[in-house]
């Protein structure tokens, strides 16, 4: 029987032996990036030392990994970074999904914002975490890596 193609859930990944297909599922996600992007050359070690910094936020059609995102605790923020959703799952609301499980996340460590970066060139992700309640708040650049702009969105109280 073929799986419900709109049924998902989303957790924090309490085992780290999942570490592997989370780095797949990553690698396929970021594939298409111009220029290609860093996390194409991280590796299960990489995905480890995110374990240890915060909660990594996962989400499953069943037993598969259809979606993830780091967060490490930065200030009284939750900094999000390489936010993945399987490219056959895209536009299916996952992403927001893991948008709001890391808000409770954040809520529940009593932090006041959700943080992450944008590259610059990549306009339709900006627009995205904007439609999503993010807001530009500056701009950077690590050696030799493009530029990024920093967004953020308020940790809402629960209603
Ligand atoms: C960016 C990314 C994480 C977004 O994830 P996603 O699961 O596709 O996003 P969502 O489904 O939550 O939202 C995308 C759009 O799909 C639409 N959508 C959501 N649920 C839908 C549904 N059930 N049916 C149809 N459309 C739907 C929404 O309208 C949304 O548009 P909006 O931005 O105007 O609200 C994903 O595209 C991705 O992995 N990209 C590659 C890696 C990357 O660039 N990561 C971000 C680095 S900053």
């Amino acid at each position: 029987m073929s799986a419900n193609r709109s049924a998902f859930t989303v957790a924090r990944c309490a085992d780290d032996s999942r570490r592997a297909d989370i780095l797949m599922l990553v690698h396929a996600a970021f594939a298409g990036l111009s220029p290609p992007s860093g996390a194409l050359r991280e590796t299960v070690e990489d995905v480890a030392v995110r374990f240890a910094a915060g909660p990594v936020l996962i989400a499953q059609a069943g037993d598969e990994l259809i979606g993830s995102v780091y967060g490490a605790v930065k200030e009284d923020g939750l900094y999000l970074t390489r936010m993945a959703v399987r490219p056959d799952w895209q536009k299916r609301g996952v992403g927001r999904a893991l948008l709001a499980a890391a808000e409770a996340e954040a809520r529940s460590l009593a932090l006041r914002r959700l943080t992450l970066r944008v590259r610059v060139n990549l306009p339709a992700n900006r627009a995205y975490f904007k439609r999503a309640g993010f807001a530009v708040t500056g701009q950077g650049q690590d050696p030799g890596r493009p530029p990024y702009q920093a967004m953020e969105r308020p940790v809402l109280s629960p209603a």
